[in-house]
């Protein structure tokens, strides 16, 4: 089939390279020229596992190819997707101004049925007004459908996760709507995957439910891991206890630094804004908004009680993305973390092995915030190492270089990626695990 993506960023990139994967041909616009160049030479400017490859083989088969004429790509194809940014306003809402100024282009160049599909997560009922829109800025009568088709992939595992749904949901308003999607998807339905198609509010509503779902559990377990520092029990003990129950799970249940992130920040907030433009109060996002808050400034009293005094000591931070997998640093809690660092007179220095261009333009070079392009260098003289990201490959080191390299041999790990038991030598802290224990599982 033939496909139009609108917008080049994390799920714009990984939708329109997957689709082209499949076989589909697909064209999409970018906003800018900027790196258009590279992206048609199958050259990624962001970080996900997997996409260059894909990139490349589907621009060698000519399956995708990258344009900043947005009329020639409305003009490409009957389906539309728009993966624009939605991003966070001053108020809290979504800011949906990209959405509403693609509509307007879709309108100007509208002249034979489209399929519009809202790909970028909004609030309940933008459909409606993506309608409106197209309808008054377009000149003639001319058919076409809103729909609603929710991203769920995460960052670091995009590709996978487009590749491997769990579901995948759409919203429609006309059986000419939901054939497309059906023909789209028939790879997918063929190989078990469930295709769920409602109405385009029950799908936008599903994905801000699902999210704000999601942060939920986080701060939940988040706040179950406090209690077990208060009570001396190792949080995983409660969360594989808790986890193995189906209704459950136990993914979304590791607790440590909080949730951050282009997603659970902005959609829980905009999830509250929702609700309150509908005269309710989400008491339970408020909550669960606090506890990650909090989890960033119980990290930073946890740097304190164990440095004391952090003025000249020099602090190592490995991981600046807001998760694995990523160069993405927005809402991470390392900005936080070296943001108030800074303050307190520490040396930092920083180790990521993706985010470190991203964070650069936050935070600029200078006497107190040394980069690192090598882990075990950042390591050297250092009072302390900061884990702020899970990385894998913090997971595997030499943990007597790491000592030998160290002024002082403390580590405190906001991820929990850490086995206690092989930490001996070590001054290590954790979260949720101040006594350190393990449940046996047998199966
Ligand atoms: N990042 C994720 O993990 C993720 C997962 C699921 C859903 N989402 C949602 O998907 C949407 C996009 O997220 P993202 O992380 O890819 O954002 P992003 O900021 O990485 O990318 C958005 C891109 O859209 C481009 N754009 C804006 N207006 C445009 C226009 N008129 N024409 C062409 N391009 C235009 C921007 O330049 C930017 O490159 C958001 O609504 C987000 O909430 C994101």
């Amino acid at each position: 089939m033939k496909i139009t993506v609108i917008g080049a960023g994390y799920v714009g990139l990984v939708t329109a390279a997957c689709f082209a994967d499949l076989g589909n041909q697909v064209l999409c616009a970018k906003k800018t020229s900027k790196n258009l160049d590279k992206l048609n030479k199958g050259i990624s400017h962001i970080y996900e596992p997997g996409l260059s490859e894909i990139l490349k083989t589907n621009i060698e088969k000519g399956r995708i190819e990258f344009t900043n004429d947005i009329k020639r790509a409305i003009d490409f194809s009957d389906i539309i997707f728009i993966c624009v940014g939605t991003p966070q306003s001053d108020s809290g809402k979504a800011d949906l101004s990209q959405v509403e100024d693609v509509a307007r282009q879709i309108a100007e160049n509208l002249d034979n049925y489209k399929l519009i599909v809202e790909k970028s997560t909004v609030p309940v009922n933008t459909h409606q007004w993506v309608k409106k829109t197209i309808k008054r800025y377009s000149k003639d009568n001319i058919e076409f459908d809103v729909s609603s088709n929710p991203e769920f992939l995460r960052e670091g595992t995009g590709v996978y996760d487009f590749n491997n749904p769990d579901r995948i949901v759409v919203g429609v308003e006309s059986e000419k709507a939901s054939t497309i999607f059906k023909e789209l998807y028939r790879s997918f339905t063929e190989k078990g995957s469930t295709l769920l198609i409602t109405t385009p509010a029950a799908a936008e509503l599903i994905k801000h439910a699902s999210n704000s779902f999601l942060a939920m559990k986080i701060s939940y377990i988040n706040m179950i891991a406090e209690l077990c520092e208060k009570v001396g029990i190792d949080i995983n003990m409660i969360a594989d206890g808790i986890g193995y129950d189906q209704r459950i799970g136990r993914d979304f249940l590791n607790s440590g630094i909080g949730y951050g992130g282009s997603c659970f920040p902005k959609d829980v907030k905009a999830f509250i804004k929702i609700a309150e433009d509908h005269g309710l109060d989400f008491g339970l996002l408020k909550e669960t908004e606090k506890i990650n808050a909090d989890m960033r400034k119980r990290f930073l009293e946890k740097i304190e009680n164990v440095l004391w005094m952090n003025k000249d000591k020099n602090i190592t931070i490995w991981g600046l993305a807001f998760k694995k997998g990523t160069d993405d640093i927005r809402e991470a809690p390392a900005i936080d973390i070296v943001r108030e660092l800074n303050k307190t007179g520490a040396n930092l220095r920083l180790y990521d092995p993706q985010a470190r261009e991203n964070f650069q333009k936050l935070f600029l070079e200078n006497k107190n915030i040394k980069y690192f392009s090598d882990k075990y260098e950042a390591l050297k003289d250092s009072d302390a190492l900061l884990i702020i990201t899970e990385w894998e490959e913090f997971k595997k080191i030499d943990l007597n270089k790491v000592k030998g390299l160290m002024r002082l041999p403390i580590i405190i790990d906001g991820r929990n990626i850490y086995e206690p038991e092989v930490m001996n030598g070590f001054e290590y802290y954790s979260i949720g695990r101040e006594k350190f224990e393990k449940s046996e599982i047998m199966k």
